[in-house]
């Protein structure tokens, strides 16, 4: 199969060549490299010596001679080149990570470990677009997943805490640049033990509502603090990024009538793992150990941690699951609501089942 991948350079694009070496997905197809900037350069280090010269990523006609073309591009990218492909007759599988064409009548969001048949049946019917789901939804699905697939869930509160990742590479660097700034500023002080925490703690404070804090790409201080806002604003009073939850896990799960799915999306000062806490509806009042049984056999990659204090600081943060497949899950427990009322909280890397890892998943299924 010839596959043709497009925006392979930036970080998603990045993290899903490095999982295709790992998991040697390039010994199975032939590999064409795109691009929208440097026509004719060297395609990247993939292991292999007999690559073509990089081809220009808005060509149609060299796109159309792709058996598949997996992009990590973005929307503008999709937006642009998917009809103009379509109308010109190409009838390959397109596999995007941008959430440009997701809610398509005729495209499947793709998290195999939750839809695997619903990605089956829509090859058999014919489908050929298959694009990667919102991050924040892809983790919690991958951690609830035996929860909705056994139809327990009446609804679902989700708050986030999400990484800076999920903006771009330039909003981790933010993060970082806006950490070490305001470090700097008290750093004498820290070293000092006889310093006051008030006065360190005031010193922060100005920092953080001065203009030396570079804040172009999160728009305010995140380090430090924390952005109850992410993506656009929606007429509703909800941001995109909370809309997303609800469209997305029911288009996912198939649902014949809508699960409610809604809560606040937050950006954090964590790197690269969204996390959700979430409040559960049950539809009865199911044991724990049966909710342990359903939750930890959905999926491989999900961690079970038990609801204790140690195990959870070890094993439930963005600290711990940073960089791993692992979507660790845990604080498990009923909630004084009512017995049918469950907490949970849900940690996984953003780059991985939030991005890469389900459209390499994807050209495997096509390759099988
Ligand atoms: N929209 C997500 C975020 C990233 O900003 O964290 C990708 O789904």
């Amino acid at each position: 199969m010839k596959v043709g991948f497009v925006g392979w350079r930036g970080m998603v694009g990045s993290v899903l060549m490095q999982r295709m070496r790992e998991e040697h997905d390039f010994d199975l197809i032939s590999p064409h490299f795109f691009t929208t900037s440097n026509v004719g350069g060297q395609a990247p280090d993939i292991g292999r010596v007999d690559l073509a010269p990089l081809a220009d990523a808005r060509s149609i006609e060299a796109l159309q001679a792709m058996d598949v073309i997996l992009t990590c591009q973005g929307g503008d990218y999709t937006n642009e080149i998917h009809p103009k492909l379509r109308a010109a007759g190409w009838k390959g599988y397109w596999i995007d990570a941008a959430s440009a064409l997701r809610m398509a009548d005729d495209a499947v969001i793709v998290l195999d470990p939750v839809n695997r048949e619903m990605i089956d049946q829509a090859l058999a019917a014919g489908t050929r677009d298959f694009i990667g789901s919102n991050c924040t939804t892809a983790i919690m699905l991958m951690g609830l997943g035996g929860l909705f697939r056994a139809g327990l869930i009446e609804w679902v509160s989700t708050m986030t805490y999400q990484a800076a990742s999920g903006g771009g590479a330039q909003h981790m660097r933010e993060l970082l640049t806006q950490m070490g700034r305001i470090h700097a500023g008290v750093s004498q002080l820290l070293d000092d033990p006889a310093s006051s925490i008030i006065d360190i703690d005031r010193r922060v404070a100005v920092t953080l509502r001065s203009d030396t804090l570079p804040t172009e790409h999160f728009g305010a201080p995140l380090a430090g603090s924390l952005l109850p806002w992410i993506d656009r604003q929606l007429d509703n009073g909800q941001s995109k990024e909370e809309w997303k939850s609800q469209a997305e896990t029911n288009k996912i799960l198939g649902t014949s009538s809508t699960i409610p799915v809604d809560g606040l999306c937050v950006r954090i000062g964590a790197m690269r793992c969204h996390s959700h806490a979430l409040t559960i509806k049950l539809k009865r009042d199911v044991p724990l150990d049966e909710v342990e049984q359903l939750i930890r056999g959905a999926n491989e990659w999900v961690k079970w941690v038990p609801n204790e204090r140690s195990e959870t600081l070890q094993a439930l943060t963005p600290a711990a699951v940073t960089g791993r497949l692992d979507i660790a899950v845990g604080r498990v427990r009923k909630l004084n609501m009512g017995p049918d009322y469950l907490g949970a909280f849900v940690c996984g890397d953003q780059l991985l089942w939030g991005a890469a890892e389900p459209l390499r998943r994807m050209l495997r299924i096509l390759l099988a």
